[in-house]
């Protein structure tokens, strides 16, 4: 199932495998925009035959960035860049989509920095501002504005970073949102505000959008799979179309029991329960083990992370010890 195509919405992805979204802090200023290292590293992936490649952690405001080499797309300026970066990936063959996300209180740049409630996140951190009403409202707005740059640039995908204590993670998890106004206290007002980035990107995008959430805060008084399980009905309600589950990383704490494909039960019991759409992400490092993972109906997609900087030519790996058959990049003929 690996090597079979997937169609959301207009968009059919020639494979099921995904580049996870990964930081590459790499700008070489603090201006967030595409360099060169963009240009090689994500390109490369779509050479070697990965389906649909989505570009790393991308703020949707200058405060939200994690590092101040992240990519950016709070300005229009940030466009070219991205726009050359989706025309290489799709002139190789593959899609590209991309992250929008806001670190919240993980983020580690000068000035300032937000969340729902004046918590740091460890001794390293500083501690964010309570974020006001109209902090709220202008963060909303950046996420929009964002979705609207995604789509002129030309990507296939847009993610939302809900996942990893970032931003949006911050509100959903009651271990972080100590709020009593309309973004925080029980659970509805706690999905407000991806309700509401939801709603306001969907105004500027019509194509596949996916959110990626901690399906398990790994705390007592945390979130668990089975609360996520009502926060993707009601995301598929609003027209998410794939729900790209990972987990963690609210609070310092790893999670009790890692190995690979460790997370793929959260989406397989997203997927079973809510009916949504679900990508697996986790250590999935082993042909076997994706193609696995899909064909019981854990996941639609599967997503790799950290093998992929490894090997680019993941697919061209995988087809050989799943036995398919995978046509090369023509120039490639010779050698594949
Ligand atoms: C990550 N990860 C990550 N996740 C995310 O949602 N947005 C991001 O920008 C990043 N950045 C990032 C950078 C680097 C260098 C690594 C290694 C990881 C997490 C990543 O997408 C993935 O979920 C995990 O790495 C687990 O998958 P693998 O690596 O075990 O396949």
């Amino acid at each position: 199932m690996l090597f079979t195509s997937y169609t959301m919405k207009e968009l059919t992805l020639k494979n099921r495998i995904v580049m996870s979204p990964m930081c590459m802090y790499a700008c070489d200023d603090e201006s967030g925009r595409v360099n060169n290292w963009h240009k090689v590293h994500y390109p490369s992936r779509a050479v070697g035959q990965v389906g649909l490649i989505i570009v790393e952690a991308t703020a949707v405001t200058p405060q939200g960035r994690i590092s101040a080499q992240d990519l950016g797309i709070w300005s229009d300026e940030h466009v070219e860049g991205l726009k050359e970066l989706t025309s290489l990936v799709h002139s190789q063959g593959a899609h590209i989509g991309i992250q929008l996300a806001h670190a919240g209180r993980k983020a580690l740049v000068e000035g300032p920095i937000l969340a729902p409630s004046a918590i740091p996140f460890d001794e390293k951190h500083r501690t964010p501002e309570a974020m006001t009403e109209q902090h709220i409202a202008e963060t909303i707005t950046a996420f929009a504005e964002a979705a609207r740059r995604a789509k002129e640039a030309g990507f296939d995908v847009i993610e939302l970073h809900a996942a990893h204590g970032y931003l949006i993670n911050e509100f959903l998890s009651p271990l972080t949102n100590k709020r009593t106004d309309a973004y925080g206290g029980d659970k509805d007002r706690r999905y407000q505000l991806l309700n509401d980035v939801i709603d306001a990107v969907k105004q500027q995008w019509s194509g596949p959008l996916f959110v990626r959430i901690s399906a398990h805060d790994y705390h007592p008084e945390g979130l668990t799979p089975d609360d996520y399980v009502d926060y993707a009905r009601r995301m598929k309600a609003q027209g998410v179309d794939l729900i790209d589950v990972s987990s963690g990383a609210v609070l310092p704490a790893v999670p009790p029991n890692i190995y690979p494909g460790f997370q793929a039960a959260y989406a397989a019991q997203l997927r079973k329960e809510a009916e949504v759409a679900t990508g697996a992400v986790g250590i999935i490092t082993q042909p076997e083990l994706a193609e696995s993972i899909l064909a019981s109906g854990q996941a639609d997609l599967v997503l790799l992370g950290r093998e992929l900087l490894r090997d680019p030519y993941w697919p061209r790996t995988a087809a050989k010890q799943l036995g398919v058959t995978l046509e090369p990049p023509k120039s490639y003929n010779r050698g594949w």
